[in-house]
């Protein structure tokens, strides 16, 4: 581990370590740029600890994933956030020792994934959103720093269809409402980058966001 390094956030005084959320829909190079971005931050001396939800233990059955119904859309939402509870306690404890915790996606995947579905039950993704955070009232951590790479659904499936893994959310008419949900969601410390660029390029992009915000 290197020598600790003080960031500062404007809003909240100083911290000694930085939570930061990768979101953005299937495809938009998430993972990708999560190990890239990893690699730059330890090259100049920096810890860090790669994440990602769902967290390995979680298994969703692929009739769920496909399932875009209402009482399909919250099943799924309680299981990620099951996941995400147990989650957060051991993102809790990496801060502790590292200068940087990378989670490949965070709660603001279920507002936007599950929040597009559960919407249409509550008559808007607000509401949706409201209902999303009081079951989450006990998940007691937020990202320092949002990620949001935002990238045309089109590019994107084509970028899944050649990756070969595919899960059950990858259609691209649900993608395209997930990403106008993404972009519509007011977040504490979101910044929006264009993930349509190399992931060299995505991976530099966000790594100037992130030393705007250290103290040295
Ligand atoms: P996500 O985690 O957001 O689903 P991945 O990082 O797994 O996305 O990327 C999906 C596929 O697209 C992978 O095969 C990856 O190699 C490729 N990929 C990711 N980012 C880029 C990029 N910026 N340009 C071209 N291909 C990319
Ligand atoms: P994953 O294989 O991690 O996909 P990707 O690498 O493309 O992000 O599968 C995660 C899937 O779970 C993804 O399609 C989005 C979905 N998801 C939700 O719908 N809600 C959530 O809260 C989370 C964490 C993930």
């Amino acid at each position: 581990m290197s020598s600790r390094t003080y960031c500062l956030f404007a809003s909240e005084g100083f911290k000694d370590s930085m939570f930061i959320a990768l979101e953005g829909i299937d495809g938009s190079g998430k993972s990708s740029v999560s190990k890239h971005l990893s690699g730059m931050l330890e090259e100049r001396g920096y810890s860090v600890w790669n994440t990602m939800e769902p967290t390995s233990s979680l298994k969703i059955p692929e009739s769920l994933s496909l399932d875009h119904s209402f009482t399909g859309a919250v099943e799924q939402f309680l299981l990620f956030t099951a996941d995400r509870m147990k989650h957060v306690r051991e993102i809790s404890s990496k801060l502790e020792s590292h200068d940087f915790v990378i989670s490949d996606r965070f709660i603001m995947s279920s507002f936007a994934y599950q929040g597009v579905i559960i919407a249409e039950k509550t008559g808007s993704l607000d509401s949706a959103i409201d209902w999303m955070k009081s079951v989450s009232s006990f998940i007691d951590l937020s990202p320092d720093l949002t990620l949001l790479l935002d990238i045309d659904p089109e590019l994107a499936m084509k970028r899944v269809t050649s990756r070969g893994r595919r899960t059950g959310f990858e259609d691209p008419e649900y993608l395209s409402m997930v990403r106008r949900a993404y972009l519509s969601i007011p977040t504490n410390g979101l910044q929006i980058v264009d993930g349509s660029g190399s992931i060299q390029a995505v991976s530099e992009e966000c790594l100037k966001i992130i030393q705007g915000r250290i103290r040295k």
